[in-house]
C-alpha cells in the first residue's frame, strides 16, 4: 500500500515537472505560476509584465529609433522554429543587435517567439488603452556582455524585449510567409523546422519604427524574472485571416503521440499592474488621449451625425 502511494505520488511529481505550466488549466496556468515559480507572485513592489498603456505615458524626446543592426540582412545559415508546447519559437542564430533608443548597452537578438488568442478572442499580451490584438510577437535580446541567458537573467537589464503587435486584415503579408507556412510543420509540441534566413525587419512596422513605449518589466513566462526592458511599437503589423487562422487553429500544447490534442489558444498573461513606474512614450509615439479614446469620439460623432441626418429627413 505504501509503496503504490510512494509510486503514485512520484508518478504525479513527475508528471508536474514536466508539464510546469500552462494557460488553460486552473492548477497550472498564469494565476498558479508563482506556486512553482515564486518570482511570478505579483507583490506589490514587483515590475511585472504585461501592462496595459495607457493615457499616463510620458512622453520622453530623448527615446529615438533603436539601431537594428542586421535587421535588414539576409544571414547565411539556418534558422530553427519549434513549437515549445508553449508558444512557437524561431531561434534566429548570430548576426543582429540592438541597441541605442535609451538601452543601457548592445543586445543580442537570440530568438522571436508569438502569442495569440483564438478564432474568436485577440491574444496580444499588451493592451494599447484597453485594447487587445489579435496577436504580438516577442524579439528576444540579451545584453551582450552575457554568455548566455542564465546569466543575462541575473542582470536588473539583462534582457530586451522589442513586442510588436499583429492585427488581422483581409491582405496576404507576404513577409510573414516563411513562418507560417512552416507552420504546419510544428503542429505538435516538440516539432522542429529549419527556416531560411530573411531580413528580420520585414517583421516590423516599417515604417514606424520611431514610434513606442518603453517600461521596466518582466518575463511574461515563467520565471517571470524581472529584466526586461520593453519596447512596444505603437503601430501593429497585419497578416491575413488565413494566415492568423495557422496559429489558432492549428497548434498544438501536446505531443503527436498524445491521447487527446489539445489546441494552443489564449497564451497570454493578464495584465498587471504599472506600481507608479514610468511608462515612457518615444519622441515620435503619439500619445494615447486620457479618458475617452479618439476612437470612441468618432463613434460618438458617427451617430450623432446619423441622428441629425436621420432627424432631417424626418422634417423634409
Ligand atoms: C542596413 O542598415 C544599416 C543601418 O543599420 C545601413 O547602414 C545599411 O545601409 C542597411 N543596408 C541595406 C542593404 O539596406
Ligand atoms: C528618458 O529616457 C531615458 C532613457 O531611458 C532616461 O534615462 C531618462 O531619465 C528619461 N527622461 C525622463 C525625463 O524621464
Ligand atoms: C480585437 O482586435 C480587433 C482588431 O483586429 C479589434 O477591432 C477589436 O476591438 C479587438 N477586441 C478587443 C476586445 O480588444
Ligand atoms: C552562463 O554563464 C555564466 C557566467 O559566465 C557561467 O558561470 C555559467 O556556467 C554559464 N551557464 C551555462 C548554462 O552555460
Ligand atoms: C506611420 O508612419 C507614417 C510615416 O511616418 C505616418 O504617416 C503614419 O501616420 C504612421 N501611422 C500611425 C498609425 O501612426
Ligand atoms: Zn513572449
Amino acid at each position: 500500500m505504501m509503496l503504490l502511494l510512494m509510486l503514485m505520488l512520484s508518478v504525479v511529481l513527475l508528471a508536474h515537472s514536466d508539464d510546469d505550466f500552462c494557460y488553460d488549466e486552473e492548477h497550472c496556468d498564469p494565476y498558479a505560476w508563482g506556486d512553482n515559480y515564486p518570482s511570478c507572485h505579483p507583490l506589490l513592489d514587483s515590475h511585472h509584465s504585461p501592462i496595459n498603456l495607457d493615457h499616463q505615458l510620458m512622453k520622453n524626446d530623448s527615446l529615438d529609433s533603436l539601431n537594428l543592426e542586421g535587421f535588414n540582412l539576409t544571414h547565411k545559415g539556418q534558422w530553427w522554429l519549434t513549437n515549445q508546447g508553449h508558444s512557437v519559437v524561431l531561434e534566429v542564430g548570430n548576426g543582429m543587435q540592438v541597441s541605442g533608443g535609451g538601452l543601457p548597452g548592445t543586445y543580442r537578438t537570440i530568438q522571436l517567439h508569438f502569442h495569440w488568442g483564438s478564432v474568436s478572442s485577440n491574444g496580444s499580451e499588451h493592451t494599447l488603452d484597453h485594447l487587445r490584438f489579435p496577436m504580438e510577437m516577442h524579439i528576444v535580446n540579451i545584453k551582450s556582455t552575457h554568455p548566455n541567458l542564465t546569466s543575462a537573467l541575473e542582470d536588473p537589464t539583462g534582457i530586451a524585449v522589442l513586442g510588436i503587435f499583429v492585427d488581422v486584415t483581409y491582405l496576404h503579408n507576404e513577409n510573414f510567409q516563411s513562418i507560417s507556412s512552416a507552420l504546419p510543420s510544428v503542429a505538435y509540441k516538440g516539432q522542429t523546422k529549419s527556416i531560411r534566413p530573411f531580413p528580420l525587419v520585414n517583421l516590423l512596422p516599417q515604417n514606424n519604427l520611431t514610434q513606442y513605449y518603453r517600461y521596466h518589466g518582466s518575463l511574461t513566462t515563467p520565471p517571470c524574472s524581472q529584466v526586461v526592458l520593453w519596447t512596444v511599437y505603437e503601430v501593429p503589423v497585419y497578416i491575413s485571416w488565413a494566415q492568423f487562422e495557422q496559429f489558432v487553429s492549428g497548434i498544438y500544447s501536446t505531443e503527436e503521440e498524445a491521447a487527446n490534442h489539445v489546441l494552443l489558444h489564449d497564451n497570454y498573461r493578464h495584465i498587471h499592474p504599472t506600481y507608479g513606474r514610468s511608462v515612457y512614450a518615444s519622441k515620435d509615439a503619439k500619445l494615447l488621449t486620457n479618458g475617452v479614446s479618439s476612437l470612441a469620439l468618432l463613434n460618438l460623432l458617427n451617430v450623432l451625425l446619423l441622428l441629425i441626418f436621420k432627424h432631417l429627413a424626418f422634417c423634409i
